[in-house]
């Protein structure tokens, strides 16, 4: 099955007993029982059939083992990191999503797992970072905000030869772009938040293991920490995977265009997108991936200017988040970054003039004037 056709007809499409074309949101939070221990659902924390619709065609999609529905991106996140214990060790992308920083430093120091900070693009800074209890590299390509490429053939053969878990944040690629899996990820997970619901209306994670124990300690995790999605939740990701293809080609379109205009403009310096020529990397994601996505940086100046732009734009929304069918416009420094501290941030290249847009699928000439007549 193509992936086109994946979208609409993969996991579970359609309700057995009804012929409904439409998975039914099973709100039911227990099942009757033909007996102790005789059941197909248990308890809705541990399995519920429209969650577990969602789960197969996200497994499908990113051709894993088992796919799991959690209640957010960082639910998400924090599930797969209970996978690890005190004194374990794990390499991250520097420049991680803003959370997924908090998250590690702030909470997962305090059960004493020790985590380093690579640029995942060069494979050999990742090698040196290895330590003797290290058992995971975690990786986001491309990364957010500054859409940095990392080799994930070049990490799982790393991973695999230092018996690591290779961890991938797929969340600006999508499973319509980019397989990790294919190229040797363990894991890999979404904020389904973005791209994936698509509509700015659901929060949940996505997260998909390729092997049958990692899918038991998954299930394990999710069950005793129970972060999970609920039905009516999981049922709108289903209904946004099933346009996810064809938002993407139109989002593909339009970045390009918004992108090129960007590079053009005099008062606007250090364009970040993966589909210029010219971007660091931009060879390796063509290998690995068969779309660029739409997400784009690009520096204002200053803090103030670029606050300035923020405000006056009209049809991109000012607003966190991303991968949504409006066009979105934000400053990482002061939103989705702050929590990062403000040297460790510039160090990284997200200085207090970059604005990060999430392109949508307004007309693209009407977003062009926007940022035209806002710059
Ligand atoms: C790349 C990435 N991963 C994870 C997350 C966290 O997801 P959520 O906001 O759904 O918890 C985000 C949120 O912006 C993100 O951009």
């Amino acid at each position: 099955m193509r992936k086109k056709t994946q979208m609409i007809h993969g996991g579970i499409s359609r309700d057995e007993h009804t012929g409904a074309v439409s998975i039914p949101v099973h709100h039911a939070s227990t099942f009757k029982q033909d007996g102790v221990g005789n059941f197909v659902y248990e308890y809705a924390r541990t399995g519920n059939p429209t969650r577990h619709a969602l789960e197969e065609l996200i497994k499908d999609l990113e051709g894993g083992y088992r796919g799991f529905a959690f209640g957010s991106g960082m639910a998400a996140i924090s599930s797969v990191m209970h996978l690890f214990s005190t004194g374990d060790h794990v390499i991250f992308t520097d420049d991680v999503y803003g959370g997924s920083y908090r998250l590690v430093t702030k909470v997962l120091t305090k059960y004493n797992v020790g985590v380093t900070f690579v640029d995942t693009s060069g494979l050999a800074a990742v090698e040196e970072a290895i330590q003797e209890n290290t058992k995971a590299i975690y990786v986001e390509t491309p990364t957010n905000p500054l859409l940095k490429i990392t080799d994930l053939a070049g990490i799982s053969k790393l991973a695999k030869s230092k018996n690591l878990l290779m961890i991938v944040d797929n969340t600006f690629s999508t499973p319509y772009w980019q397989n990790p899996i294919d190229l040797g990820a363990d894991i890999v997970l979404h904020s389904a938040t973005k791209y994936i619901g698509g509509h700015s209306d659901v929060v949940a994670g996505l997260v998909v293991v390729n092997s049958e124990q990692l899918a038991a300690d998954m299930h394990f995790v999710q069950n005793s920490i129970g972060a999970v999605l609920g039905p009516q939740d999981s049922w709108l990701l289903i209904r946004g995977v099933r346009t996810l293809a064809i938002r993407m080609e139109e989002i593909e379109e339009n970045a390009k265009r918004i992108a090129e205009f960007l590079v053009s403009h005099p008062q606007v310096s250090n364009v970040y997108y993966p589909g210029f020529k010219d971007h660091k990397g931009h060879d390796i994601h063509l290998r690995q991936a068969q779309g660029f996505g739409g997400m784009i940086s690009f520096d204002a100046g200053s803090g103030e200017k670029a606050e300035k732009v923020l405000k006056k734009v009209k049809y991109f929304t000012l607003a966190e988040s991303l991968g949504a069918v409006e066009s979105l416009i934000s400053l990482p420094a002061k939103m989705t970054h702050a929590s990062i501290p403000r040297d460790r941030r510039l160090k990284l290249g997200i200085t207090d003039g970059l604005i990060r847009i999430s392109v949508g699928l307004e007309d693209a000439e009407d977003l062009i004037e926007d940022l035209q007549s806002a710059l």
